[in-house]
This record gives structure tokens, C-alpha cells and sequence, in this order.
């Protein structure tokens, strides 16, 4: 009897403590590499700080995710750290919200919500500014001239992620004044910003789908650029990137040499294929940290504590703008992203991003 008693209690305690600790962490997809990493090291930074955690995985499909973090408050998570598919996720939000469960946007802003606080991510405008800056220094076109422009077809991530509007305005905004002096070219739709929606769906990738990429290259390619040849490509992440090369490779006019085309993510495959002289760069943001920011800034707010995250900036000034759901201005941090070409593929490696095997990969 007082055995049964005993562990009843060790029951009733271990389920008191699983409540009191329990982190839930919601990942969109895993079709694009970063977020298996992203999730593992959020599980692992938050069980190293004390935490009892769980992560899904949601396969780019929104519902799914409201099920899986649905699941967390039944478990009684203490705080949630979401990396949203689209909008569609608000509703499980307010709901945490209505428990006083901690909600931390992760990477992507959860747009049209007011029920939550915090955010930390990458200063998004900042990696299409050096997208931009790479497609800048690759062609040389501070020397372009009107009389022989170069080409680029423009492509940008998913319309449901807010991160895709910033990742394409700041490319633009360094490569608008070279397209309005006329050095520039651009063959296929033209959104000037994002705020062109009719044009910025014409060039938007739903879900950050890798074969719609491929398929739309494909289709400029026999039709908008058969008569032209392309010089660089803007490709907002590495996946595409890399399904773009894929149909560039398969048009005999590229074989000789390929367009630049620009990335994201640091993705051990890219930076193969940087390192082969095909894709012309990416950006690393180093996940890992960012992983832990997120951890540190749960706990932080959990133990009401001053919030304090080394390695990253409190958005401040027209950065603010990048924590507008829409419905409010959320506390956000940002951490700083790399620009990596064929000249600096040590810097990730360097940072402990890859395995052991795909550092010599990268750097033999
Ligand atoms: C992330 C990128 C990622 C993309 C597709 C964006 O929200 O910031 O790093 O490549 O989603 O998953």
C-alpha cells in the first residue's frame, strides 16, 4: 500500500514538474535543412538550461502545427517557441495567450497577432542587402553602362512568410538605383518592392517550395529569357538557389557559366556548391545562436528577470518595423547575419556550424 502510495506521489511530482519546466518548440517544415537543425538545438539549449522540452516538426502545413502546439497547452507548456508556417497559427496563440503561456516568435513574425510579446531573429533587411551587395560586387555594376546592361530575373520566398517581403526589399534597395540608370535589366516581372503585390506573387515561391522554383526558372527560361542571357538570378534561400541552378544547368546556354545566383542559410549543400563555383554566395545566420537567444530570452521572461541576450540588439528605430504584426509592435531582438562567398567559406565552418565530416568537406 505505501508503495503504491510512494509512487503515486513520484508520479503526481514528476507530472507537477513536467508542467512547471515544459518548453514546446513548433518548427514549420524540414524540407528546408535549417529548421531540423534549428529545432534539435532549441530542444538541446533548452534541456541544458533545466527545461523539459518537445519539438515538432509541422511539414509546412499550418493546421498540423496548431495540433502540435495545441498539444503542448495540453501538456501544459509554460512557454512556446514558434516557427510559424503562415498567419493561420494565431488562433492556438490566443489561446496560449489566455493560459499565460510565454509565446516567442522564432525567426518568422507571427503576423496579425496581438497576443504575444517577443521575437528574435535575424536582421531580415539586412540579409537582402547583402544579397544585393553580392549581386552588386559580382557583376561589377558600379562599372555597367546603359549601352550593354547586364540581365537578372528575380525571384522571392514564400508570400505567407513575412520574412520574404524584407529579404526582397533589401536586396532591392541596393539593386533599384542600378535598374532606374538603365545597367540593370530585369527580364520577367519587376516588382520594385514588395508592396507590388501583383508583381511580388508573379515572383513569391508558396511554402519556399524548391520544385515551383525550378519549374518558374524553367518557364523564364524558354519564354521571358530565351532571347537574353541571364547574369545573375536573385534567389532568397538556398534551397531554391540551388533548384534554380538545377534548370539553369539543364539550358545548354549555361553550361559554359552559369548566372550568379545568391542564397541563405549557410546549407552544407550550398556551400558545396559555392565552393565548386556554381552558386555565387550565401548568408549565414548562425542558428545555433539564435537557438540559444531564444532560450535564454523563455527563461528570462519565465523567471521575470531583466532581459538581457548577448550577441543580439534590441530593435530600435525603423528596425522596430520588423516586430509589426500589424496588430502591434512586438518586443523584438535581432542578431547579425553573414554574407559568405567562395573568399570566406571559413566563417561558418569556423563558427562550429557543420558536422566534423562536412567541415573537410567545405574546407579540403
Ligand atoms: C527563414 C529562412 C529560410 C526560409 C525557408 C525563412 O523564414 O528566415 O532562413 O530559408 O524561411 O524555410
Amino acid at each position: 500500500m505505501k508503495k503504491i502510495a510512494f509512487v503515486l506521489i513520484l508520479a503526481m511530482v514528476a507530472s507537477f514538474s513536467f508542467a512547471q519546466n515544459f518548453i514546446g518548440i513548433a518548427m514549420p517544415e524540414t524540407h528546408v535543412q535549417r529548421w531540423v537543425k534549428d529545432g534539435n538545438t532549441l530542444k538541446a539549449a533548452a534541456e541544458k538550461r533545466g527545461y523539459t522540452a518537445e519539438v515538432q516538426w509541422a511539414n509546412a502545413d499550418q493546421p498540423t502545427q496548431n495540433g502540435q502546439i495545441q498539444s503542448f497547452l495540453t501538456k501544459k507548456a509554460k512557454a512556446l517557441i514558434v516557427g510559424c508556417i503562415n498567419d493561420g497559427v494565431g488562433a492556438v496563440i490566443r489561446e496560449a495567450a489566455r493560459d499565460k503561456v510565454i509565446v516567442i516568435a522564432y525567426d518568422r513574425l507571427i503576423m496579425k497577432s496581438a497576443d504575444y510579446d517577443y521575437y528574435i531573429t535575424f536582421n531580415n533587411y539586412k540579409v537582402g542587402q547583402l544579397q544585393g551587395q553580392s549581386i552588386e560586387t559580382a557583376l561589377d555594376l558600379k562599372k555597367a553602362t546603359a549601352a550593354a546592361p547586364k540581365q537578372i530575373t528575380l525571384f522571392a520566398g514564400s508570400p505567407t512568410d513575412n520574412n520574404a517581403f524584407f529579404f526582397f526589399d533589401g536586396a532591392m534597395s541596393i539593386l533599384n538605383p542600378y535598374i532606374t540608370k538603365g545597367v540593370l535589366k530585369v527580364v520577367g516581372p519587376y516588382p520594385k518592392t514588395s508592396a507590388d503585390k501583383a508583381n511580388f506573387q508573379r515572383i513569391a515561391t508558396e511554402n519556399w517550395q524548391a520544385p515551383i522554383a525550378k519549374t518558374r526558372m524553367e518557364n523564364l527560361l524558354s519564354n521571358d529569357a530565351k532571347a537574353v542571357t541571364l547574369d545573375a538570378v536573385l534567389a532568397p534561400n538556398d534551397t531554391l538557389a540551388r533548384a534554380i541552378i538545377e534548370a539553369c544547368k539543364a539550358d545548354a546556354k549555361y553550361r559554359g557559366k552559369l548566372p550568379v545566383v545568391t542564397g541563405q542559410d549557410a546549407e552544407f549543400d550550398s556551400m558545396i556548391s559555392i565552393k565548386n563555383g556554381e552558386q555565387t554566395s550565401t548568408v549565414f545566420k548562425d542558428t545555433s545562436k539564435l537557438a540559444d537567444a531564444a532560450v535564454l530570452l523563455a527563461d528570462q521572461v519565465l523567471k521575470k528577470q531583466k532581459v538581457a541576450i548577448p550577441g543580439a540588439v534590441l530593435a530600435s528605430g525603423s528596425l522596430k518595423e520588423i516586430g509589426n504584426t500589424g496588430s502591434k509592435v512586438v518586443i523584438t531582438y535581432l542578431l547579425d547575419p553573414v554574407l559568405i562567398t567562395k573568399q570566406n567559406l571559413k566563417v561558418p565552418v569556423d563558427a562550429g556550424f557543420y558536422t566534423a565530416q562536412q567541415a573537410t568537406q567545405i574546407t579540403r
